[in-house]
C-alpha cells in the first residue's frame, strides 16, 4: 500500500515537472531581457513588499527585483570632466529567488561608464520599483517616496576567479542576451562593493541602512530552498533560450 502511494506520488511529481517545464519553455522571455522589462514572472513568487520598519529588507527586495539600474560616476570625458555622469547598467544579484544583495555587472572597456570607473571606481547605483510594474499599478509617481527606490554607494570592482562563475550564472540567467554579446568588446564581470545605503520608501526622508544590516537579511534563502525544483527548471529553460538567442545573434550579424 505504501508502495502504491509512493508510485502515485511519483507519477504526480512527474506530471508536475512536465507541466512546469512546459510552462517555462513556452512562456515569453518577459522582463528577462524581453518585453515588460523588470516585470519578470517569478516576481510573483517573491514575498510582498516587506514592512517599512525593516528598511534593510526593503533594500534587498528592491535590489533583487531590479534587472537594471542607473549608475552615477565621475566623468572623464573632456567636455564634462569631473562632473556627474550616469548610464544604464544591466545587473543581477542572483538568480530569481536566490538574492545575494551584491549587484553584479557585465562590463566592457568600451563603455563610457567603465572609462570613468577606471579613473575613479566610486559610484552610486539607483534602483527603483518604477522599473517594475509596482508603482504604475499603485499609481505612485516615480519621484514619490512611496514608489520605493534606493541608492547604493560604493566602488565598482572586478570579481575574482572564484566569484566569476556565480556572477555569470546570476547575470546570464536574467539577461540571456548577454551570452551573445560580441567577445571583441572584452566583457568582464564586476560588482558594486557597497559602503552606504539610502532607502526611500515613505515620507520623512531617506532611511540609512548599513551594509551589515543589508547583507544580514535572509528572506530570499528560505524561498530559494522551497523552490529549488522551479529554480532548476528555470535555469534549464533559460539555458535553452540563451542558445536560441545565440543563433539569432549570429544570423543577424552575418550579413
Ligand atoms: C574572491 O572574492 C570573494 C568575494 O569577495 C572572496 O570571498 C574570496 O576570498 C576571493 N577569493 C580570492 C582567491 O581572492
Ligand atoms: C569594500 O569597500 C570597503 C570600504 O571601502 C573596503 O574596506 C573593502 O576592502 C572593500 N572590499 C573589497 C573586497 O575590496
Ligand atoms: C541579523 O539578523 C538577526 C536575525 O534576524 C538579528 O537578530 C541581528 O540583530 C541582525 N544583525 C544585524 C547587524 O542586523
Amino acid at each position: 500500500m505504501a508502495g502504491r502511494a509512493l508510485g502515485s506520488a511519483r507519477a504526480l511529481l512527474a506530471a508536475l515537472l512536465a507541466l512546469a517545464l512546459w510552462a517555462l519553455l513556452v512562456s515569453p522571455a518577459r522582463g528577462r531581457g524581453g518585453r515588460d522589462h523588470g516585470d519578470w514572472d517569478l516576481a510573483k513568487l517573491l514575498p510582498p513588499l516587506p514592512p517599512r520598519e525593516d528598511a534593510a529588507r526593503v533594500a534587498r527586495f528592491v535590489t533583487h527585483l531590479c534587472d537594471w539600474g542607473a549608475l552615477g560616476t565621475i566623468s572623464t570625458l573632456e567636455a564634462v570632466r569631473g562632473q556627474a555622469f550616469a548610464d544604464v547598467l544591466s545587473l543581477s544579484d542572483g538568480v530569481p529567488g536566490g538574492s545575494t544583495g551584491v549587484p553584479y555587472f557585465y562590463l566592457s572597456p568600451l563603455q563610457l561608464t567603465v572609462g570613468n570607473l577606471q579613473e575613479n571606481p566610486h559610484a552610486t547605483l539607483l534602483l527603483s520599483l518604477a522599473q517594475t510594474n509596482f508603482c504604475k499599478k499603485k499609481g505612485f509617481d516615480p519621484q514619490s517616496p512611496l514608489c520605493v527606490h534606493i541608492m547604493l554607494s560604493g566602488s565598482v570592482m572586478k570579481v575574482n576567479e572564484t566569484e566569476m562563475d556565480f556572477a555569470k550564472l546570476s547575470l546570464f540567467t536574467r539577461h540571456p542576451e548577454m551570452e551573445t554579446w560580441p567577445s571583441s568588446h572584452n566583457w568582464f564581470f564586476a560588482k558594486l562593493n557597497i559602503t552606504n545605503i539610502w532607502v526611500l520608501d515613505y515620507f520623512g526622508g531617506p532611511k540609512i541602512v548599513t551594509p551589515e544590516e543589508y547583507y544580514n537579511v535572509t528572506f530570499h534563502k528560505k524561498l530559494y530552498r522551497g523552490c529549488w525544483l522551479v529554480q532548476l527548471l528555470y535555469l534549464i529553460a533559460e539555458a535553452l533560450r540563451a542558445q536560441r538567442g545565440k543563433v539569432t545573434w549570429s544570423r543577424s550579424h552575418s550579413n
